[in-house]
């Protein structure tokens, strides 16, 4: 079993353990001998509780870890405030207490949801992530980052909550659907373009071994991103600055994502995104052409999406994107490439620019 341990040098000086385990049978044991006599509360989704949460309760019930389940069903329409208020209330009856832990098994909208619960139920009690989809072994579940959205936009309301432990299991990503795992894809993407050029180089040499799913190359990989994105969060726990590195792809991505209804996943819409964003920078001197076409190979070589639906127009994402919570004084900022393994946080984009990548 590979460990590492992520430490956030903030005040209160969090610390996080990500655990590698084969599944379920090692999950119960590190839980069960950790959190001896507490309560544990598991959270999942309707698609994933049958799989690994079900197991995963039997499994710390037979350890005698005392544990609810509480299934909730599956997609982004599930990180609403109605939602968060239904599941904190079913925490509540079933006698939630400071001492207790919320176990988090899903994909990024369970970790994000539960996550948010965590922090904010009796002033914040602890949280463990068991991530089961791509995009949220390499990203959603490490950095602290919990929430739901408002229906003005993503993740417009939030906390900073750092699991205490991870545990990523890649044996679980075998059932997990096509069309989220290509999700995934486009995270783990965007972690070579904008801090590691080697993984980028890697990703485009064999883009095959990325969709075979094998569980030593996946492993190798969300080792990779899970490092990097440590790296950034110790750097800046609140995202006062270097973690915005992150949203590469994001600002144009929620404003897909939230106008398409939520119906483009989340991967998809930061693919999208990152080739906006790409053009962007390349249209303002920042990125070579070259390597914008890099980025946009990779991306399609995965089998990712390149460009906005017809359905959703320019002025549509404008007003979305002016929205975005990283408006600030009057200007959004954007992270923008400023060549593959490298970008610039902070970038304010002429509007002219924007409008005309924009329009395409
Ligand atoms: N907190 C953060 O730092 C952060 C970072 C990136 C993304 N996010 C959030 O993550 C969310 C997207 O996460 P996601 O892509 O994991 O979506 P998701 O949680 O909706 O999971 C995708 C689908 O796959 C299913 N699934 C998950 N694991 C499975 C498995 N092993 N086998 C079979 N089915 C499985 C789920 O039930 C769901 O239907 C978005 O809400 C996004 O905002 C958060």
């Amino acid at each position: 079993m590979r460990n590492f341990r992520i430490i956030i040098p903030s005040p209160g000086a969090s610390s996080c353990v990500v655990r590698f385990v084969h599944g379920g049978r090692q999950i119960a044991r590190g839980i069960s001998s950790r959190y001896p006599g507490v309560a544990l509360f598991l959270v999942s989704d309707r698609n994933v509780f049958p799989l690994y949460g079900k197991p995963l309760h039997s499994e710390l019930s037979a350890l005698g870890a005392i544990t609810r389940s509480i299934v909730l069903p599956a997609g982004e329409k599930v990180k609403s405030v109605a939602r968060k208020t239904t599941l904190d209330d079913r925490l509540l009856a079933g006698g939630v207490r400071r001492d207790s832990v919320i176990i988090a098994l899903g994909g990024g909208v369970i970790g994000d949801l539960a996550g948010f619960s965590a922090a904010t139920l009796l002033r914040g009690i602890r949280l463990i992530q068991v991530p089961t989809s791509l995009l949220a072994q390499v990203d959603s579940s490490v950095g602290g980052k919990v929430g739901i959205n408002h229906r003005l936009g993503k993740n417009l309301i939030g906390a900073f909550h750092q699991p205490e432990e991870v545990y990523v299991a890649t044996s679980m990503l075998r059932t997990l659907p096509p069309r989220e795992y290509l999700s995934g894809l486009g995270e783990v993407i965007k972690y070579g373009m904008i801090l590691d050029p080697r993984l980028f180089r890697e990703l485009e040499n064999d883009p095959a071994a990325l969709l075979s799913r094998r569980s030593r190359t996946m492993e190798n990989v969300i080792a990779r991103c899970i490092r990097l994105k440590a790296a950034v969060v110790a750097a800046d726990e609140r995202e006062e600055g270097p973690r915005r590195i992150l949203n590469f792809g994001h600002t144009v991505g929620h404003a897909i994502e939230s106008l398409s209804g939520y119906r483009i996943s989340h991967g998809q819409a930061v693919s999208i995104g990152m080739v906006v964003e790409g053009a962007i920078s390349r249209d303002m001197g920042l990125l070579r052409g070259a390597d914008f076409d890099r980025l946009r190979n990779l991306i399609s070589a995965c089998g990712l999406p390149t460009s906005p639906p017809r359905s959703i127009t320019a002025g549509q994402m404008l007003r979305a994107i002016s929205r975005d919570k990283k408006y600030s004084g009057g200007e959004v900022r954007f992270t923008l490439a400023r060549a593959v393994g490298r970008a610039e946080t902070g970038c304010i984009v002429p509007h002219e620019i924007l409008t005309n990548v924009l329009r395409g």
